[in-house]
């Protein structure tokens, strides 16, 4: 099977035996370590891994809230139906260099050539969303391709995990065995006793044993909607591929273990703090930062995010704070 591709601009297998790509002046080349990007006034190289990993979660996130760096020179801006590639645009030494590289594509555009670009230089070792301990090689000539993982279904469910019709409980009999790093975690459900006349309208789910089965990495999944308000948790070991560009708050709450983030200015690069979270700590991202995590051991971090379509330009034009608390 191969991922269905919409106006994707690409050559011929190199000695390596992957494809190359281009969007506008754009172009992205690996061989068997490295990706090579190149852009009229720059050029800049990526390690294959960190690469995918990021454009596993740019293409399954839908380019996501804001901004998406790969690292501190390439990445994308989600403007919601059109996206900005760009080289060296939040990096201050490239911008006063004038250096830097900006190309806005429709949505689908962009989304088809990083989907066919993921699926072509992922080869059948590879899981991109897996913890370095799990999973086999990003490197080497292109063995095989991975297409199951890399088309892997994101978890979104529409009122709350566990209710009838919408996403369904994590068990070993679908595929989901317990995380070698949460064998500790209790995996009985709650009990619901319902008022009468409420009997089938009440659900409840055990969150730490739905993401003890969890078998991705850095992946926030939709466990709970009402109305803007979205309940993200995720399963968190090694890195953020990313270097997330908030274009709102984001408050996170540490359900377990530890994850250390650098924060830094959005636009500059510059540092701005470095953040310990240890279990029970709760952190409120302010809008106008990147942030990177690093993760020693699995955790459980939910993430919660405020989905209104209109706080980007609440925040852009002064009407919503950055920061959603004053001590
Ligand atoms: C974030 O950028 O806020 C973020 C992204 C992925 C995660 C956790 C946090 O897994
Ligand atoms: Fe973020």
């Amino acid at each position: 099977m191969s991922v269905q591709t919409l106006d994707v601009k690409s050559s011929g297998p190199n000695e390596h035996g992957y494809r190359s790509f281009s969007l506008g002046e754009v172009t992205f080349s690996r061989d068997e370590y490295f990706v090579y990007v190149k852009w009229p006034t720059g050029r800049h190289v990526m390690s294959a891994d960190a690469f995918l990993r990021s454009l596993q979660r740019d293409v399954a996130w839908e380019f996501f809230y804001g901004i998406v760096n790969f690292d501190g020179v390439i990445g994308t801006v989600n403007h919601y139906g059109t996206v900005d590639l760009f080289a060296g645009r939040y990096n201050d030494a490239y911008r006063k260099a004038e250096l830097d590289h900006v190309e806005n594509f429709p949505t689908p555009r962009i989304k088809g050539t990083f989907a066919a670009m993921l699926d072509d230089w992922t080869s059948a070792t590879f899981d991109p969303f897996a913890s370095p301990h799990e999973t086999g090689t990003a490197f080497g000539p292109k063995a095989g391709s991975n297409t199951a993982a890399v088309t892997r279904r994101r978890v979104t469910a529409k009122r709350m995990v566990g209710v009838p019709g919408d996403e369904p409980l994590r068990s070993d009999a679908t595929g989901h065995p317990i995380n070698r790093h949460f064998l500790d975690v209790p995996q009985d459900e709650p009990t619901i006793l319902a008022e009468p006349g409420f009997e089938g309208q009440v659900c409840a789910f055990s969150l730490f044993a739905y993401l003890s089965r969890s078998n991705v990495t850095w992946n926030p999944s939709v466990v709970s909607v009402c109305k803007n308000s979205l309940y993200c948790p995720t399963t968190e070991e090694y890195i953020l591929p990313i270097i997330h560009g908030n274009d709102r708050v984001e408050w996170f709450v540490q359900l377990s273990d530890e994850i250390y983030w650098d924060v830094e200015d959005r636009d500059t690069g510059a540092v701005r703090a470095k953040v310990v979270m240890k279990p029970g700590d709760v952190a409120a991202m302010p809008a106008d930062i990147r942030h990177q995590g690093y993760s020693p051991k699995r955790a459980m971090l939910l993430v919660w995010e405020n989905g209104s379509p209109d706080i980007p330009a609440l925040i852009a034009s002064g009407k919503a704070p950055t920061n959603p608390v004053s001590f």
